[in-house]
Order: C-alpha cells, then sequence, then structure tokens
C-alpha cells in the first residue's frame, strides 16, 4: 500500500513543538497533578516527580519518537515495519488498549471541565462560598444524567476535529491557545499568591519532607510523569510518526518535558495557597480543582470573566490531550485494518461512550455505581485509572526502552535521532542512550514489582 507518500506531517518546528505539547498538557498538569500532590504529601512527591521526568520521562519520549519517525507508522504497524520480531507489537495493541482505558475516565473529568465553563457563563459561582463550592462540585459529579451528557458532548467535539482532519485544527489551536492558557495560570497564581496564608500553601508545594517517600508515593509520581507527557502507550509514537525529518527529537522532548512540568507547578501555584486560605484539605482528592478555582477567582474585579476563561482553557487543554490519545487506536485502525478515518474515529469514540458511562457513574462513592469495586477498594472509575496509570504505561514505557536499548543498533538510533549526523548531538545521544539502556529499565523494574507487590520498598 501507498499509505506512506499520503501521510501527512506537521509543518514546521514550531507546529511540531506545540502540537507535542498539545498532548502533554491536559487534565493532568491542571487536575490530576495538584491532587496527587496533595495526596501524597507535598513536595517530596514533587521532587520525584521531577526525577522521573528526567531520568525516565525524556529518554522513553526519545524512543516514542525515534520509533515513530523510524517507521513512520501506527503504535501497531511501526514495530512490523521496523523489522521487529512479532512479539513487539504486543507494545502496540497494550497501547490502543491503553488509549481505551485512559479515554473512559478522562472523557468524564473533560465533561466536568466543560460542565464548569457552562456554569461559570450562567454566574453559578456568584458569591460562590466554602460550601457551596462543595455542594456544586458534588450535584456536576454525581448527577446521574447531566455529566453524561457532558461527557457525550466532549467526544462529540472531539470527533469533529478528528475527522475533519487533526493537523490543521489542531495546530492552529495549540499554537494561539497554549501560550493564552499559560498567562491565565500566571494570573490565577498572582491572585493565589496575595491571598491571606498563602505561605503555608507554597510551604506544603515545595518543602521536601522525605518521610513521606513511600513504595506507593515513588509509584504514584512515575506513573503521573508517563500519565503527564503522554508515554508508554504510543501517543508520542504516533506524534513522531508526523513529525518533521528535520526535527530535532531529542531537544523536542527536552522542551516538551520541561513545559510540561512549568505548567504543572504554575497549576500546583495557583490551587494550594487557595486551599490552604479557604480552609480545604490538600488531599481532597479529585475534586480539588473544581472546590478552589471558584474560590480563587471569587470577589475580585473581572473574577467572574477570568473563571470563564480558566475553565474554558482547561477545557481546550483537555480536548487537545484526547485528541492525541484517540489518534493511537485511529491511526492503527486506518492503517492496519484500512477502516476510513471517519468510521474509525466514530467506531472508537462510540466504545469510549458506552464503556466511559461506567466511569462516569462511579466516579464518586455516593454516584450510582459508587459501591461497585472491581478490584479490591477500587470502583471503574478508579480502576480504570489505576490499570492504565501505574501498571499499563509503565510497562510499555520499559518495554519500549528494551526494545530501542537492547535490540535497535545503536548506529541506527544515533543517526535517526541525529537526523543523519547534522545535528552534532553526538554527546548527549550517548548520555541519552545509556539512559535508555540501564537508567530508566532498572527504575522501571523497581518500581514495577513494587507496585505488584513482589519487592516492597
Ligand atoms: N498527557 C495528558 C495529560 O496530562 C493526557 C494524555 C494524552 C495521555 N495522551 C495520553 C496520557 C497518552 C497517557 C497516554 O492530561
Amino acid at each position: 500500500m501507498e499509505e506512506k507518500n499520503k501521510r501527512e506531517t506537521f509543518s514546521t518546528g514550531f507546529a511540531v513543538f506545540f502540537a507535542t505539547l498539545g498532548s502533554a498538557v491536559g487534565l493532568g498538569n491542571i487536575w490530576k497533578f495538584p491532587y496527587l500532590i496533595g495526596t501524597n504529601g507535598g513536595g517530596a512527591f514533587l521532587l520525584v516527580y521531577l526525577l522521573c521526568v528526567v531520568l525516565v520521562g525524556i529518554p522513553i519520549m526519545s524512543c516514542e519518537f525515534y520509533i515513530g519517525r523510524k517507521s513512520r507508522k501506527n503504535a501497531v504497524g511501526a514495530f512490523k515495519k521496523l523489522n521487529a520480531s512479532k512479539g513487539w507489537k504486543t507494545i502496540g495493541f497494550m497501547g490502543v488498549a491503553s488509549a481505551f482505558l485512559i479515554a473512559f475516565f478522562y472523557s468524564s473529568v473533560a465533561g466536568w471541565v466543560y460542565s464548569y465553563v457552562f456554569k461559570a457563563i450562567k454566574g453559578d459561582f456568584a458569591g460562590v462560598t466554602l460550601v457551596t463550592a462543595n455542594t456544586k462540585f458534588m450535584s456536576t459529579l454525581v448527577g446521574p444524567l447531566s455529566p453524561i451528557v457532558w461527557q457525550f458532548i466532549v467526544l462529540c467535539v472531539v470527533s469533529i476535529i478528528l475527522i475533519a482532519g487533526v493537523k490543521n485544527g489542531i495546530e492552529r489551536i495549540t499554537k494561539t491557545l497554549m501560550p493564552v492558557l499559560f498567562i491565565l495560570i500566571l494570573i490565577c497564581d498572582v491572585r493565589a499568591l496575595t491571598l491571606p496564608g498563602a505561605s503555608q500553601g507554597l510551604k506544603f508545594l515545595f518543602h521536601v519532607d522525605f518521610t513521606q517517600l513511600t513504595g506507593p508515593v515513588i509509584l504514584a509520581a512515575l506513573g503521573l510523569a508517563f500519565f503527564k507527557l503522554s508515554l508508554g502507550m504510543g501517543t508520542m509514537l504516533t506524534y513522531g510518526s508526523y513529525f518533521t525529518q528535520s526535527n530535532n527529537m531529542i531537544a523536542t522532548s527536552a522542551k516538551v518535558a520541561l513545559s510540561d512540568s512549568l505548567i504543572s507547578i504554575l497549576a500546583g501555584i495557583a490551587i494550594f495557597p487557595a486551599v490552604f486560605s479557604f480552609g480545604l484539605t490538600p488531599s481532597e482528592g479529585p475534586g480539588l480543582l473544581f472546590k478552589t478555582i471558584p474560590l480563587v477567582f471569587s470577589k475580585i474585579p473581572f473574577g467572574s470573566v477570568l473563571l470563564v476563561a480558566f475553565f474554558f482553557l482547561t477545557a481546550i487543554a483537555a480536548t487537545t490531550a484526547m485528541i492525541s490519545m484517540i489518534e493511537v487506536p485511529v491511526a492503527y485502525f486506518t492503517e492496519e485494518k484500512g477502516i476510513g478515518r471517519k468510521n474509525a474515529v466514530l467506531l472508537t469514540t462510540s466504545i469510549m461512550m458506552v464503556v466511559g458511562i461506567l466511569a462516569t457513574l462511579s466516579a464518586h462513592p455516593t454516584s450510582v455505581l459508587g459501591n461497585i469495586h472491581i478490584l479490591g477498594q477500587r470502583g471503574f472509575f478508579d480502576s480504570f485509572d489505576f490499570i492504565s496509570s501505574n501498571i499499563l504505561l509503565p510497562i510499555g514505557g520499559l518495554l519500549i526502552a528494551i526494545y530501542v536499548g537492547y535490540f535497535v543498533k545503536k548506529e541506527d538510533f544515533k543517526l535517526e535521532l541525529s537526523n543523519q549526523g547534522t545535528l552534532n548531538n553526538d554527546l548527549v545521544l550517548n548520555i541519552i542512550y545509556i539512559f535508555i539502556k540501564f537508567i530508566s529499565p532498572c527504575l522501571l523494574i523497581i518500581v514495577f514489582f513494587n507496585s505488584i507487590g513482589i519487592i516492597k520498598l
């Protein structure tokens, strides 16, 4: 087949950066990162998280880019194209499965964000207090009908953009809106930092208390690093397959990882001072963002406008991240199964909608399906999250590192990542290669064995 010639690529290096950042930046930064820091003890978690980004995140991202651009294929087809032995395709299949599992709960949370945009426009948050912020969140979450409707709307928006052709739309949207999101978070930061008692929040975020560093905390930090950087399931591999031939992929990995971490930290600075100032608890869980941000913007000039803008941009971030997630099965179905793009999108998002309802209806213990437990104490929502973030993504990442580190010729790897020797980045490549071969797999193995109870950290 001649798909290779039909395949689109992003137009410029600038577009590559923003599209990739658009995948990385999403609910992970604004919703998940703050609440995981809150439930895992603050600064110590942040430190381990940043270490995971550098020691594991950047090397694995480079591997995914390598496999993607070298093969110019989807997550499953890439391994066939590179003549890897049959078993390696499993990485691609696991990636397709993870895309579904993540989308089940991600579309649900994105639905809450969309509904907050709508509520903020209606002025529902005028004069909000701690108590009313809480009730509003609970009614958004527990529904039961409205969160399903919002989830449906999210999946429709994502489908329309995906069908209409990702690159032009996405490129343009991410390039303009990412900087605006950044500025809005900065405004939130200024506001949060001028709240009474703000310093307590900063202390929580940045003070490292080493007694907090337990096995589960380290596992959660690694899981978050993978989730945040969209790694371990072929998203970056698929995006890499659309990169321009002249892109410096190591530099792109580093720039995306660092910008993404900066945005997460800025989101933390917006949230934690407010948490302490308004008497919420940092270990609030998934509702943290939804309860604090309306309070942060209450009682300031233009607060209601800023609130709409903030949730609108969070919605955009969630949408661009979802697009990259869903592109994995879509690229697989179109290239490997010969399904047309439109049908591939509809098939994928329909499954996500139907099964996603289980996540939506189990997001809280008082939700309709909230007391059904499938994995120990976990309901559907938490199980989808746990299986994907803490198990499938790290295993996917481990296999990718082993494949590139031990089954690809070093020269081949260096040739592709130096753009056939034109980049002059030999030293960096040698260092990254050591990380890929030894450091990332060791860390992943230790953390994974700990998570399934074989060793105890
Ligand atoms: N990185 C995104 C976020 O932080 C989520 C995401 C998009 C993702 N694509 C992914 C997570 C692929 C894991 C794998 O919100």
